[in-house]
């Protein structure tokens, strides 16, 4: 599979049965998610997808398909349980993956993953440039 990430605006990414190809936009990016994976594959930690090859040429993840998106709506009616995995990857990873909305989250023989490291860090940014809440997810829980 060949790609020229250089021409693109966004991530592209493409889906397979069981992997997902993760072409990154920037190297920054790719290095946050790329390391984040590493680290999180290592400690074994749940309901987020394996890392099964990356190209530091191509900016390439390739990860386990972990289904479909969740709906806005399943968002909502399981925050509970969502703040739960933020929580357990944060605590056994030191990082917050600093990205949760209903697009980053999937569902897979009615398991939760979390997806979309590129944010992950050490230190939790709950606000925006402006310095509201970033969703419904953040001023509940922080
Ligand atoms: N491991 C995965 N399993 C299933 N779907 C995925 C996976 N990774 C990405 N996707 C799908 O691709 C979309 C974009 O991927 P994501 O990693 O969130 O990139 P972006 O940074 O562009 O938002 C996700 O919203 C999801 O629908
Ligand atoms: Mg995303």
């Amino acid at each position: 599979m060949n790609y020229d990430y250089k021409q693109r605006t966004h991530n592209k990414i493409f889906k397979r049965e069981k992997f997902i190809y993760k072409f990154c936009k920037t190297k920054k990016k790719y290095k946050v998610e790329r390391d984040f994976y590493l680290l999180a594959n290592k400690l074994l930690i749940s309901n987020m997808p394996k890392l099964y090859y990356f190209s530091d040429k191509r900016f390439l993840l390739i990860l386990e398909n972990v289904g479909k998106q969740i709906t806005p709506i399943y968002f909502r009616n399981n925050l509970e349980k969502i703040h739960k995995i933020y929580e357990n990857i944060k605590n056994l990873s030191g990082y917050y993956q600093n990205d949760i909305l209903s697009k980053n989250i999937c569902i897979k023989n009615n398991n939760l993953f979390i997806i979309d490291f590129e944010l992950a860090n050490k230190n939790h940014r709950i606000l925006n440039k402006k310095g509201e809440y970033r969703n419904e997810f953040y001023k509940m829980y922080y």
